[in-house]
């Protein structure tokens, strides 16, 4: 049963109660960081040797997948780095002059974080490549025939860029990152320290086996690993002793309409509309968006790229297409030799 009243769970969007909690559950040092081990050893490398150098950090970009810790890293690194931190989002930022009093304003080392910077406009990101490249800014005074271009230098800072959408990114602005990491889906065991290490946090008590449970169900993205921790924590607390037990954490899953493989109704939406409406595909991004009234970079950012890693859902040139993965798991599992096509002469 699906509690209609229940938005889906959606990594994208953080909601109110995430960006509290996310603020007590969020790592506040590279030790603490869990998973993501290279990038990790990466980031303590390139930290020692600014420091010891004396410079600040190199321009950094994180790239992957919504709540996969890009924001949580970027306040990481000012912190092991002792430097402030400014954070702003590329939509935030409208115009040129929006960023000039908050360059002006950072001091040496200071850390400018830009959540979505695949979204700046071209003006802004024509504007901050001079930043980037020798802590130089032009702005323009006046207008027409007496405007005047006026050179600024500013204070040497590290920009720390996220996004979802790497691809995105105009190639002179990606050049200009001496550092580009990018964030892959967690393994299950990674996330079973994270929840583990959340619940101590809540001061729950949650078992072994119901952390690997949740943690095989959170499509490997801590925030959504989080947030199934505190729905299960509320069920617990309501229909039991407030103790996380297997048996508990399954039905507390299923109630919120998480599958075994941690699909939720969007997921399996998007899934059973390339299946049947598209007789598995191939459908393009705008057609299945259309059909299903979701925005199609939603389903691009956010929803799509799990499936792929998955294995439920392909990407090919002429659009998306279902495997017989996928086929498997929305008709229940059948024999595996039997192909994706013989599927569709089977009845519902
Ligand atoms: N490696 C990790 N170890 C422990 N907790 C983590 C880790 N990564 C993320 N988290 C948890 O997941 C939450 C979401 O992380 P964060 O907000 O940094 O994601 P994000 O990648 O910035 O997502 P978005 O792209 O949507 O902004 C954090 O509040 C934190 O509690
Ligand atoms: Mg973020």
């Amino acid at each position: 049963m699906t509690d209609a009243a229940v938005p889906p769970i959606l990594p994208s969007a953080e909601t109110d109660e995430d960006r509290v909690l996310n603020l007590s559950l969020r790592p506040g040092t590279l030790g603490e960081f869990i998973g993501q081990r290279e990038l990790v050893e990466n980031l303590q490398v390139a930290i020692q040797a600014a420091q010891g150098r004396g410079e600040p950090l190199e321009h950094t970009l994180f790239s992957g997948p919504p709540g996969l810790g890009k924001t949580t890293l970027a306040h990481i690194l000012a912190r092991e780095t002792g430097a402030k931190i400014t954070a702003t989002s590329g939509p935030a930022i409208e115009r040129a002059g929006d960023l000039i009093g908050i360059l002006t304003n950072l001091e040496a080392g200071d850390i400018l974080f830009i959540d979505e910077i695949h979204r700046l406009s071209k003006v802004v990101e024509e504007f901050l490549y001079p930043a980037m490249e020798n802590s130089q800014i032009d702005f323009i005074i006046d207008k027409g025939p007496y405007a005047k271009t006026i050179k600024f230098t500013l204070k040497r800072f590290t920009l720390i860029g996220a996004t979802t959408r790497s691809g995105l990114l105009s190639a002179p602005l990606r050049s200009r990152f001496g550092m580009l990491f990018h964030l892959n889906f967690y393994a299950p065991e990674d996330l079973v320290q994270i929840l583990t290490r959340s619940a101590a946090i809540l001061a729950v008590a949650l078992e072994p086996d119901a952390a690997l449970e949740i943690a095989r169900r959170s499509r490997g993205t801590p925030r959504i690993a989080n947030r199934l921790l505190r729905r299960v924590r509320d069920y617990a607390a309501v229909k039991a002793d407030g103790r996380i037990t297997l048996p508990l954490a399954q039905q507390a899953l299923a109630a919120q309409g998480i599958d075994p493989l941690g699909l939720d109704d969007v997921d399996r939406k998007v899934l059973r509309t390339v299946f049947e409406t598209y007789r598995g595909g191939p459908v393009g991004i705008e057609a299945l968006a259309a059909t299903i009234n979701e925005e199609a970079d939603t389903i691009t950012d956010v929803i799509e790229p799990y499936l792929l890693k998955a294995g439920l859902l392909r990407r090919t040139p002429r659009g998306r297409e279902t495997t017989l993965a996928a086929a498997q798991h929305l008709r229940g599992v059948v024999s595996p030799n039997r192909r994706a096509g013989d599927l569709f002469a089977e009845p519902a």
